[in-house]
């Protein structure tokens, strides 16, 4: 089993570069690793907090708990049939490498999905999405181990509680539960290719490419990526802090009496999606800076840490954007980000 280290100091762990220390923490190699330190008693009622990438979390104050850093790696291919493939691949790997692999194995389903941040464990606990594809449409089980239960247990589809930037992992197992591996379903032939997305499309259309392949997709999702989103090795940030925020016709309605144009995307009857970088842009917050932190130049939806800030920094940053933008819009904004 893994060494239980005391007082680790979590900087480089989690890639808003925040320096707080974790009591207890412990590197989970494989899943045995898991059985191994639910049985030592010291960790026994501690809050207990699973970390892959550590790229969609903020630290505000030192975690007087566990941290358990999951480095599960492994990839299976499993059953198949003509058009499919179903691969296994373990929690710790990592995220971006992984959408490589199934490109140079040509299997479809995730390219449009390339350079985010992060590991496979962490892509089905918020449903990760961007230029119109999501994980929930490739996904077909996920494994993991049950903290306080102590066994491990496997979730189907169905049971996943998918929404946007949601599961229930989210919910009722937050920092209940460590996933081992994650089964996808990717395309062998026939691939879907998703290039409706306006940014992506122009993209394509830039680079000249009029039938894309799905390595072509991937290619046009990384220079649109790379162009409108802050490397967190160079500039500390975790992607979009909040969540694009879901309003009523009735709050659209005042919106389009402050500007004659709004993008938005219509959910259904009632619902209306906005983008939360435009509500931020408006109310006066695009390349803000104080002190340490900040807002990005590019896309103000992504808060930057410029150097030493320390989590409550940041987390104030995101309480004045959410009343800045309350007061002035009437639209109530939520964090993307977990916050520890
Ligand atoms: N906009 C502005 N000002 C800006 C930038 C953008 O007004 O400075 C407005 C524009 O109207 C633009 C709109 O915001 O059309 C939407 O921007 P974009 O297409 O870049 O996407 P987003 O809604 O800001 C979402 C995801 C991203 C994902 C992209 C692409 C959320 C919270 N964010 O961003 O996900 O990469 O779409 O699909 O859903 C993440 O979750 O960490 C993340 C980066």
């Amino acid at each position: 089993m893994a060494l239980l280290v005391e007082n680790q100091s979590l900087k480089s762990y989690n890639t808003f570069g925040i320096d707080v220390k974790a009591k207890f923490f412990v590197k989970i190699n494989k899943p045995d690793d898991l059985i191994a330190s639910s049985q030592i008693r010291t960790l026994d009622g501690l809050s207990k907090i699973t970390l892959g990438g550590g790229s969609n979390i903020l630290f505000t104050k030192d975690h007087e708990g566990l941290v358990l850093l999951n480095q599960i790696m492994g990839v299976e291919v499993l059953n198949q049939n003509k058009q499919f493939l179903n691969v296994r691949f373990g929690a710790g790997e990592n995220w971006h490498k992984t959408v490589l692999w199934s490109l140079q194995n040509n299997l479809g389903g995730i390219e449009n999905l390339s350079l985010i941040p992060g590991t496979v464990g962490a892509a089905p606990i918020q449903n990760i999405g961007a230029y119109g594809q999501e994980l929930q449409n490739v996904f077909i089980e996920l494994r993991a181990f049950h903290l306080d239960q102590k066994k491990f247990f496997t979730l189907s589809k169905d049971e996943m509680g998918f929404g946007y930037r949601n599961s229930v992992f989210k919910n009722d197992l937050k920092g209940k539960a460590v996933i081992t591996d994650v089964t996808l379903r990717l395309s062998k032939n026939n691939h879907q290719i998703n290039a409706s997305y306006a940014s992506l499309k122009d993209k394509l259309d830039e680079l000249n490419i009029q039938e894309p392949s799905i390595q072509d997709i991937s290619k046009a999702v990384i220079a649109v990526r790379q162009s409108k989103l802050p490397d967190p090795e160079k500039l500390g940030n975790a992607g979009s802090f909040f969540k694009n925020p879901v309003i009523t016709k009735e709050q659209f309605k005042y919106l389009l009496t402050l500007y004659s144009v709004v993008p938005h995307y219509v959910l259904e009857e009632n619902l209306i999606k906005v983008p939360a970088a435009w509500l931020i842009d408006r109310a006066g917050w695009k390349n803000f800076r104080k002190n340490n932190v900040g807002t990005y130049s590019k896309q103000p939806l992504v808060l930057v840490n410029y150097g030493n800030s320390t989590g409550l920094e940041i987390q104030r940053l995101a309480e004045d954007i959410i009343h800045s933008v309350k007061s002035r819009f009437k639209i109530y904004l939520q964090p993307e980000v977990n916050i520890w």
